[in-house]
């Protein structure tokens, strides 16, 4: 009899394989004053259904590798170096970095899905808010025109919104409802990954923890795998499994969310964590206090 292995159970093959492996990852902007490396070496796993979030001061090179990851890095950015490893639902593995445009389009919002640093002051003023997700949804998807309509109020029920929402324009509604829109935009299409950059900053203390609430049930309802990038300690203490810091272009550690803040590594960690507010003072959900010391 041969031994039967759990790589040889159909189906669970890939189960222990990362959706995303970042490998040695070196993201440069050319300046009139020479080359500055914004990543510099970054290895970095995502894992399935997980919620990764991405600390670090600003300019430590978050917004970069978001980009570089999600193959949205514009002159006088480039990749210097490195291999992006993504393995999306039913097809074989690629290397980002070597797609080219069309079979890069196949997978923009399909698998690969962004809601960019301010997203919220980027919606299209004139155009009504069902408008906004009927452009994403039929240009990737034509085959779902019929259903349109019904999957707009349904997302926009799934962020906690009223479909009223839909016939809206963005001018009418508040910075934390934008945010919800555009997180049910950015998983209209079920990807496998979603990167929120800074999804949080300049909303105030009540409307983040809406969002974070939000951003949690769509991982909890959808499985989809997230990755949250905030300068802010607070907002993973609320809502990350696990956290990578990032200082000067470098991911300094990286690990699940309550041991960096029980037993933080690096020095640079230590000064984030000490840097937030206290607890009693900060917005945490009740139920993840206890995941701070
Ligand atoms: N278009 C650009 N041209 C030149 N340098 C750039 C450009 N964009 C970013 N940089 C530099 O790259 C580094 C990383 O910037 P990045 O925006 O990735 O940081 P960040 O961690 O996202 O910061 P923030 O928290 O402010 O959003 C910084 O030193 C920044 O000055
Ligand atoms: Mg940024």
């Amino acid at each position: 009899m041969p031994e039967v292995t759990a790589a040889r159970v159909p189906g669970t093959e890939l189960t222990d394989e990362p959706l995303v492996e970042i490998k040695d990852l070196r993201v440069h902007y050319r300046t009139t004053k020479g080359d500055v490396p914004a990543v510099n070496g970054v290895d970095l796993a995502i894992r399935r259904g997980e919620i990764l979030g991405i600390a670090g001061e600003s300019g430590s090179g978050k917004t970069t590798l978001a980009v570089a990851l999600l193959r949205l890095l514009r002159p006088p950015g480039y990749v210097a170096g490195g291999e992006i490893v993504f393995r999306p639902r039913g097809s074989p593995p690629v290397d980002l970095l070597e797609l080219d445009e069309r079979r890069l389009r196949a997978l923009r919002w399909k698998a690969l899905s962004y809601l960019p640093q301010g997203s919220m002051n980027s919606m299209n003023p004139v155009m009504r808010v069902a408008d906004q997700f009927r452009d994403v949804i039929l240009e990737h998807r034509r085959d779902l025109r019929g259903d349109v309509d019904a999957m707009i109020r349904r997302l926009l029920r799934q962020v906690g919104l009223d479909e009223n929402v839909a016939r809206m324009y963005p001018h009418e509604l508040s910075g934390g409802m934008k945010q919800r829109v555009l997180m049910a935009i950015s998983i209209a299409l079920e990807p496998d990954l979603v990167v929120a950059d800074e999804p949080t900053t300049a909303l105030d203390v009540t409307i983040q923890r809406v969002i974070l609430q939000s951003l949690g049930d769509l991982r909890d309802q959808f499985g989809v795998t997230l990755v949250v990038i905030s300068h802010d300690m607070g907002v993973h203490a609320q809502l990350v499994d696990r956290v990578a810091v990032m200082y000067e272009g470098k991911v300094v550690e990286v690990g699940d969310v309550r041991q960096v803040f029980k037993r933080p590594q690096h020095p640079y960690t230590k000064s984030l964590i000490e840097s937030i507010p206290k607890i009693g003072e900060a917005p945490w959900r009740e139920e993840q206090r206890s995941r701070v010391p």
